[in-house]
């Protein structure tokens, strides 16, 4: 045990906080006063106090399998003894049997190859390099709304103002309108986004472009679902022009919503590249570029790596991930409780006309406030008093999208029956007089 003195005290974790976290880091804290927490098992979380929240965050989506998971605790602790690191100079077999593991997860047809990362925005860094040296084209397509991450390549991706920095980010990636068919600039006529497609190609780009990428459920954006018939359609006019299909799957992988284990799955098509990340490792820091084997090989003539990426540590803790979903049937659990969990609030919109859209899949779900339902407008001081309000009610949630207006539910995929019928109670207290 470490005999450093850690000193839990709010005061002292602010003073703490505030006095020697860089701007950039401090700017993240989501309630009005510091939530701390000290403990996790399974779907709950333990504050400094004692007192257990439901957590509807899994950290951030981090969390698929729980917190705490014996299974993936014990492989880790095993590698931890032997070799905590193992540059991906040197032979291991740790790494080497969970991209085998992950490219059995894959759908059936291309051949497969994996890269690791240490975090989703390496990752999709990787996927942009190797989109564009396989193509040999620079220019992307990408959505409006969507999240990416935070390297400069990721930022460049990104398509919500508050995560792109007042720096120069990457030329030639070109955001469209979002086929978001609730706030949409086109509401739900999928066609009219896929024309937008066409007159991007033609207008901004040189018309030709190395590809699209897609969050096929945004996250960070709010949980908003690509629209059926979508995917296929815009992959097919990216390939006319040259590029590659690159699904962001960093928090809808891993059998979240329920219906398949990649959420592309739901779109019958086949991207060129899948990203993936967060979940993987069950809060150990993983990601991973799952690619056709052609186009991973066109990056052979140089070396790419990110130190940590392959970490026996990090891959011993994804291939139990993988065991324990698979043990515990957590796909189809995302999609039975996920289901209980959408009805509840699907309920709760009934009775609060606050609550303008509720949507997503599996355990991947969202509830939009607006202060007028026809005119959609976000009731953005509700929602912040609302979310204040599920934290004391014992839940942590996310308040997301461009407009904070958002409670975004996406919880470690043990979510139980018993917890949704808590959820239940503690979000009709939460909305009591809104
Ligand atoms: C959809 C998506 N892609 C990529 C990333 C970047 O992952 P990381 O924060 O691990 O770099 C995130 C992070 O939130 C994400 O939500």
């Amino acid at each position: 045990m470490s005999t450093l003195p850690t000193d839990w005290s709010s005061a002292g974790i602010a003073e703490r906080r505030e006095r020697y976290y860089a701007a950039s880091q401090r700017s993240f804290m989501p309630y009005r006063k510091p939530l701390i927490l000290s403990r996790g098992e399974g779907a709950h979380l333990w504050d400094e106090s004692g007192r257990r929240y439901i957590d509807l965050l899994g950290m951030n989506v981090c969390i698929s399998v729980g917190h705490c998971h014996p299974v993936v605790t014990a492989a880790v602790q095993q590698q931890i003894t032997q070799l905590p690191h193992c540059t991906t100079m040197f032979g291991h077999p740790v790494p080497a049997h969970f991209a085998q593991e992950l490219v059995a997860r894959m759908p059936a047809g291309p051949d497969w190859v994996v890269h690791f990362t240490s975090s989703g925005a390496e990752a999709i860094d990787l996927a942009l390099v190797m989109a564009q040296s396989f193509t040999r084209h620079s220019d992307m397509l990408a959505l409006r709304n969507a999240y990416h991450g935070a390297t400069l390549g990721a930022q460049s991706l990104t398509g919500i103002s508050a995560f792109r920095h007042e720096v120069p980010l990457l030329g030639g990636v070109h955001h469209m309108a979002n086929p978001d068919p609730y706030r949409g600039i086109f509401g739900d006529d999928t066609q009219a986004y896929l024309d937008e497609i066409d007159r991007t190609l033609q207008c901004a780009t040189p018309g030709r472009v190395a590809g699209l990428i897609v969050e096929p459920v945004q996250g960070y954006g709010g949980i908003v679902e690509l629209p059926a018939g979508y995917l296929k359609a815009a992959a097919d006019k990216v390939r006319a022009a040259g590029g590659v299909l690159i699904v962001d799957e960093v928090q809808s992988g891993f059998g979240r919503t329920g219906d398949s284990f990649w959420a592309f799955e739901a779109h019958a098509v086949m991207p060129e590249i899948v990203v993936m990340a967060k979940g993987i490792g069950n809060g150990y820091p993983l990601g991973a570029v799952v690619a056709q084997r052609a186009v991973a090989d066109s990056m052979a003539g140089k070396f790419y790596f990110n130190t940590y990426g392959a970490n026996p540590m990090s891959c011993a803790a994804g291939r139990a991930v993988l065991q324990v979903i698979d043990d515990e049937g957590l796909q189809r659990r995302s999609q039975q409780v996920g289901a209980a969990l959408k009805q509840v609030l699907l309920d709760l919109q009934q009775r609060h006309a606050l609550i303008g859209d509720v949507r997503g899949r599996g355990l991947m779900l969202a509830i939009e406030l607006v202060s007028d339902r026809r005119t959609k407008a976000p009731a953005v001081a509700q929602t912040a008093e609302i979310f204040e309000r599920t934290r004391e009610q014992g839940l942590v949630v996310s308040r997301s999208g461009a407009h904070k207006n958002i409670l975004r539910l996406v919880p470690p995929m043990c979510l139980s029956m018993a917890d949704v019928d808590e959820v239940a109670t503690a979000f009709e207290r939460a909305f009591d007089g809104c």
